[in-house]
């Protein structure tokens, strides 16, 4: 399909696996990964994909130079970014803006230049914090759950769509994000790149080195595996603020699908995730991963609510899934079980990190 493929972020969660499984794919094509390492334990992915065939240079999206590639690419996947929502609230936000959003001005340029396809991978939390925390709830047993009483555009018993409003504050992070997809969309119309914006939900997954602001499924189960203490944060300290999940292999197979069939998704944005039926509350989290690994950890109970926190964000996938026939296959047991043998399997190498 592409012959020379550049993976932004190569060595994170997401790009190290999309790189592993396109090379699986199509061993023919030139597969890229550049990162700079930022994040602690990308460097465990190094190996990974030296073996695989997959290329690695160490580089910089800030940086336009190190983006000068001695060929260039005729598929540019972005998935590198300070991926927290909690940068800068405590903290200077320059990295998270120069990465998330001059950065990715930067790859852009890289597309225009090459007139490279692009796929852009946003978030959900380009929708505003206020207007979720707005809607109506119903506290259930385990979780809390949409009411149907709300006069918003965009919420139903699916999730949330493409069509909330976007007006309100999102955090640095959810802005970085947004206003990239803004650039992305006047880069498609001015200069012919063709790219695709995906609003993605909680991914997860083996290799996800996950901590306490972002990754909270693998740190879940990683806590579970080695011991220590997690904190149910927010709403009441109860553990029944719910997200849905989607497992990394699950977006790659919607990301072949879209690429293959690119004119019919170029400028398109598309809500992505595991939607109502992959979706969970911390609560329901804990017990999965109580069945899974026979274990019990202390669990402490905060009430207050965090600035950037959300009760409630489902993914509603139909205008992506009528669009592609694409559908999530992992189920949420089959993706925790997944995540769970990795961790025991590289017990030694992943303890230092998620405990
Ligand atoms: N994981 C999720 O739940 C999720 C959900 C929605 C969107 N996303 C988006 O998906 C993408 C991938 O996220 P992830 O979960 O793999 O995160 P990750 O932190 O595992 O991967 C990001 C990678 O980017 C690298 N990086 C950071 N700054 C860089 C820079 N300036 N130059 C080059 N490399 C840099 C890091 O070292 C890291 O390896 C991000 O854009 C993120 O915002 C992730």
């Amino acid at each position: 399909m592409y012959d020379n493929i550049l993976i932004t972020g190569g060595a994170g969660f997401v790009g190290s696996n999309l790189a592993l499984l396109w090379k699986h794919d199509f061993p023919e094509s030139r597969v890229l990964a550049l990162d700079n390492l930022k994040r602690r334990g990308a460097e465990l992915n190094l190996p990974r994909l030296r073996n695989a065939g997959v290329e690695y240079i160490h580089g910089d999206i800030r940086n336009p130079e190190d983006l000068e590639l001695e060929s260039p690419p005729d598929l540019v996947l972005e998935c590198s970014a300070e991926p927290s929502v909690l940068a800068g609230y405590d903290s200077s936000p320059a990295y998270l803006i120069n990465t998330n959003l001059m950065g990715t001005v930067n790859c852009l340029e890289l597309v225009r230049k090459h007139q490279a396809d692009i796929v852009f991978l946003s978030t959900s939390r380009v929708y505003p914090i206020q207007t979720i925390n707005q809607l109506l709830y119903r506290e259930e047993a385990t979780r809390l759950a949409l009411d149907n009483g709300s006069t918003i555009s965009g919420v139903s018993e699916f999730g949330f769509s493409e069509e909330f409003p976007l007006a309100g504050p999102r955090s640095l992070y959810g802005t970085t994000k947004l206003s990239s997809e803004l650039l992305l969309t006047e880069y498609i119309d001015m200069y012919g790149v063709r790219g695709i914006i995906n609003r993605c939900g909680v991914l997860t997954g083996p290799w996800q080195m996950g901590k306490v602001d972002q990754g909270v499924i693998v740190l879940w189960m990683a806590r579970h595996i080695f011991g220590g203490q997690l904190s149910y944060i927010g709403y009441g300290g109860l553990g029944k603020q719910v997200r849905d999940i989607l497992h990394v292999a699950d977006l790659y197979d919607l990301l072949k699908q879209q690429l293959r069939s690119i004119d019919v998704h170029n400028g398109e944005i598309y809500n992505v995730g595991g939607g109502v039926p992959l979706s969970l509350s911390l609560a329901e989290l804990t017990d999965l991963c109580q069945q899974i690994t026979d274990r019990q950890i202390p669990i402490d109970h905060i009430p207050e609510t965090r600035d950037a926190d959300i009760p409630y964000y489902v993914s509603d996938c139909r205008k992506i899934c009528s669009a592609t026939g694409w559908q999530p296959k992992r189920s949420l047991r089959e993706i925790l079980e997944e995540i769970s043998c990795w961790i025991e399997e590289h017990a030694a190498q992943l303890k230092p990190l998620l405990s």
